[in-house]
């Protein structure tokens, strides 16, 4: 599940991103056997009413406390490659590593948005250099990782010098997630992550079989390796499919956050103001709905169903989202795992 609202509404059940309300999620999806807390990354508020987006926190301050009140679940650190130093990193994910027990995870963003580039003073690369970039950024962190020793590491990007991380880690690796979704972002998951994350461009289980598929199979080709493909989803479960329905269209179009939304589209759609109406009002709508996320929208029984059709298309995990997590991984957990635990889905969580 995500630690952070991912709507764009101003609808009053959304996330407040307090730390009390973080703590207790973390703690009870701890207590249900969820696999993953994962947190954003944003070090600049899109516009509009200036809401969840500027009030992230710093996720390796995050992931500490989170390692500190929780005993089993992974804890996922979302960064921007480009702005953060692996020498720190290295660090600060070892500190999550020790104090968790080995429960430590990142989300490798190779960034995009210019406002953040701009409060760091850093100049922001052409797309596929990013990745060029983040190729050697992962080589450094990799060293820092696994060298009990000093070492030299010089590249176009990087002179380091003497280089060692300590505190040592508990784990040789952690556990590395990516949502790189260009080609060369694709390479970039395949090649590094554990887990890659795919959107769909169609919801249908059949062509996301395809896409998953796809994903795969270029691991496998290029890098000899299997990885895990994930989707984020978004979820509104209502007693009813039609209850469902109404709340969605209610904080996506009613409420929706027309002008932050508008700002993340300008940063990641570079056509975006030649775009077809109708195209712009869809894609508008799956970013306000949850962040351009799988759809999970109906009664337990829908949303039960439909996550036995993905996991039948090949996919190994979801990501959660919801607006009001508490009230939202509450209902996951009475109506929906239980379904999913008798399908064979998931085994139930032990004490
Ligand atoms: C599930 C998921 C979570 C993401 N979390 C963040 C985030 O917290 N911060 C951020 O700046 N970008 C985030 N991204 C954006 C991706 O890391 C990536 O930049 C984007 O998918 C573009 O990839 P591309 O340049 O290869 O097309 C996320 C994407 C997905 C699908």
């Amino acid at each position: 599940m995500n630690a952070k609202g991912a709507s764009f509404t101003h609808h009053p059940d959304r996330f407040s991103g307090d730390w009390d309300e973080i703590s207790r999620l973390a703690k009870r999806a701890d207590e249900l056997g969820i696999e993953g807390f994962v947190s954003a990354s944003r070090w600049r508020a899109f516009g509009g009413d200036n809401h969840y987006s500027g009030d992230v926190m710093e996720t390796f301050a995050w992931a500490g406390a989170i390692a500190a009140i929780t005993e089993r679940i992974s804890i996922i650190s979302t960064f921007p490659m480009a702005l953060i130093n692996p020498a720190f990193v290295a660090k600060a994910e070892a500190t999550v590593d020790l104090i968790s027990g080995g429960r430590a995870g990142m989300n490798l963003v190779c960034g995009w948005f210019p406002p953040e580039f701009e409060l760091f003073g850093v100049e922001m690369q052409e797309h596929n250099d990013r990745y060029g970039y983040a190729d050697k950024w992962m080589e450094a962190f990799d060293k820092l990782w696994s060298s009990d020793e000093g070492f030299d590491l010089k590249n176009e990007y990087f002179d380091l010098k003497n280089a060692m991380s300590q505190p040592r880690p508990l784990q040789s690796r952690p556990v590395l997630l990516n949502a790189g979704g260009s080609p060369r972002g694709r390479q970039f998951a395949a090649e590094h992550a554990e887990v890659a994350f795919t959107i769909p461009d169609d919801p249908d289980p059949q062509a996301v079989k395809a896409r998953v598929a796809e994903y795969r199979e270029e691991a496998r080709k290029k890098f000899g390796k299997e990885i895990q493909i994930w989707l984020s989803a978004y979820v509104v479960q209502k007693d009813t499919t039609a209850a469902a329905e109404a709340y969605a269209h209610d904080y996506i179009v009613t409420r929706g956050d027309d002008v932050g939304v508008a700002d993340l589209i300008e940063a990641n759609i570079p056509n975006a103001k030649t775009m077809p109406p109708e195209k712009m009002a869809e894609m508008s709508y799956e970013f306000k709905a949850g962040y351009g996320a799988y759809p999970l929208v109906g009664s337990a029984s829908d949303i039960a169903q439909r996550m036995q059709e993905l996991s039948d298309a090949g996919v190994d995990g979801l990501m959660l989202i919801w607006l009001d997590y508490e009230n939202g991984l509450e209902k996951l957990a009475g109506e929906v795992l239980p379904r999913l635990e008798e399908a064979g889905l998931r085994a139930p969580a032990t004490a």
